[in-house]
């Protein structure tokens, strides 16, 4: 358990006025006075500076066991007040030291998510502004803001002006929605007379690739639609969805009388980052008249960088498309791009309207965001891309994207120059998949007792060097075999981190040779 703060790299002190309680919590009514804000808000910043300047000194993933934080907290919450010196000193002495450091340039496992410093700024003003972006009327200038880094955000990934769309919290919630805008799209009529009006109907089917994420078969749960709506098309040796096959299950499902709905293409598939082959997908999801959703979660941040949008060509195909900006554009949790070329699908699948929610004094139509999505209160999250985009300008985004692309290529090349190790999927974007592979194994990677052994060293062999708390990788099972992933997207990652963590995995694999 971490429960020091490490020396000198944190002051765990705050000015002697926070000792004492302030008259507002003395009294029990009303907030912290606003020069009281003041000088905190002051000391917590200067803290989130030593913070990031002193990130890298800290370990990745805290040395602790789970279940080793809940004893250190009171059981109950305090029922008087305390001083914001004592919980803020608990801040820097309980909450910090045991984060997993997302913010750590060291860190390389699943897809980044990195809170910029302008978006982190963005984040402080929407969070004090409190803007419930729900109306437009209950945030004029969330919505409009939004609409704008919408627009901002599809341009420059360059998709046409034929789609609109919204910042949802995460992907998972974008593709849920995409598909349930599928749903109305296909007639199914879900949204007024829910499916079980279809019960002697075929069943409402969607296809995506063995390797999609689980956000869309979670949507399919949560939908309503069930997982076993969802038919996982197998992969070819790259994992791309093989086509041909994707044809003929929907053809044996037509003709079994089911409904199908929707195809979901992923590019840059979570475990490999593979892109499956868009054109062809876009081809027989028109041929079959289903909406074709494109999972860019990850990858969709490399559109941004024109030299770099093969991988992407024939998106502008899909019926919608989801990128997230606290992926890959460094934008702190949460920010989720859906757009959508039919976003009147989308408003029939969520749109309700009580008389209480109506703007009866504009003459002017508004735009009401929550007549988009699930939920009805929303987050101004516009105003953070807007503050960010602007601070790093999109020349900046595209030189930090392909900068990171860069390091995977050079990564790739070391790993295949390496006669002890294998790469195991096509680095397409900042992702290297690889595997330790002894030379004198060689040609015997199918015996089934060697496989065993690869699996069981390469799953120590990562646990070694995440237990140095200098980079954290994280892995996946690819064609069956035990696969761990450099994933680089992380804004303070430079060539150092990513050498230092090949560095790492050569020491630790010959640590274990030995
Ligand atoms: C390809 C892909 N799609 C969707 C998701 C889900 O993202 P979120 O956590 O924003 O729901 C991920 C997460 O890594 C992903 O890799």
């Amino acid at each position: 358990m971490t429960d020091e703060a490490p020396e000198g790299l944190w002051p765990g002190q705050y000015p002697d006025v926070f000792a004492s309680l302030d008259p507002a919590q003395e009294v029990g009514l009303g907030d912290m006075d606003p020069e009281r804000f003041r000088a905190a808000a002051h000391a917590v910043v200067d803290g989130m500076a030593d913070y990031l300047a002193g990130v890298e000194e800290r370990p990745v993933l805290p040395p602790i066991e789970p279940g080793s934080i809940r004893p250190l907290l009171p059981a109950t919450a305090p029922d008087g007040p305390e001083s914001l010196s004592t919980i803020l000193a608990d801040v820097d002495r309980l909450v910090v030291p045991n984060a997993t450091h997302w913010q750590h340039p060291g860190f390389l496992a699943y897809f980044a998510t990195t809170a910029s410093a302008p978006g982190i700024l963005g984040e402080m003003w929407t969070a004090m502004l409190g803007q419930n972006a729900m109306l437009w009327r209950t945030s004029p200038i969330g919505t409009e803001l939004e609409q704008v880094v919408v627009g901002w955000l599809r341009d420059s990934l360059g998709l046409p002006p034929t789609f609109d769309g919204l910042l949802t919290d995460t992907a998972s919630t974008s593709t849920l929605i995409a598909l349930a805008a599928a749903r109305e799209a296909a007639g199914l009529r879900a949204a007024a007379d829910g499916l079980a009006a279809r019960a002697r109907g075929g069943r409402p089917v969607l296809y995506a690739s063995a390797e999609a994420h689980s956000s869309v078969e979670k949507a399919c749960m949560t939908l309503g639609l069930g997982r076993a709506a969802m038919r996982r098309i197998p992969v070819d040796e790259d994992y791309r969805m093989r086509v041909d096959l994707l044809e003929a299950a929907i053809a044996e499902d037509v003709a079994r009388g089911e409904v199908p709905i929707a195809v979901v293409a992923t590019i840059g598939t979570t475990s490999s980052t593979s892109v499956d082959p868009l054109l062809a997908i876009a081809e027989v999801a028109q041929r079959a008249g289903l909406w074709l959703h494109v999972d860019a979660a990850y990858a969709g941040a490399v559109a941004l960088v024109p030299a770099r949008r093969g991988p992407f060509a024939a998106w502008e195909r899909a019926d919608s498309i989801v990128v997230n900006p606290h992926k890959w554009l460094f934008t702190p949790l949460d920010a989720s791009l859906l757009v959508s070329r039919r976003m009147d699908a989308v408003r029939t699948a969520f749109s309700l309207v009580p008389e209480y929610l109506r703007t009866l004094d504009r003459d002017r139509p508004v735009h009401d965001f929550t007549e988009y999505q699930p939920q009805l209160g929303r987050r101004m999250r516009a105003l953070k891309l807007w503050i960010q985009l602007r601070y790093f300008g999109l020349a900046g985004m595209r030189r930090r994207i392909d900068a990171h692309c860069r390091l995977a290529e050079e990564l790739a090349v070391k790993v295949d120059r390496d006669p002890d190790f294998e790469r195991l999927a096509p680095a397409t974007f900042s992702t290297v998949c690889l595997r330790w592979r002894p030379a004198v194994l060689a040609g015997r990677e199918d015996e089934p007792e060697v496989r065993a052994r690869l699996d069981a060293a390469n799953e120590r062999l990562m646990a070694a060097v995440n237990a140095t708390g200098e980079v954290f990788l994280s892995h996946t099972r690819l064609h069956d075999r035990f696969a761990i992933r450099v994933a680089i997207g992380n804004l303070r990652t430079t060539a150092r981190h990513v050498d230092r963590a090949w560095e790492l995995l050569r020491r630790e694999a010959g640590a274990l040779e030995a």
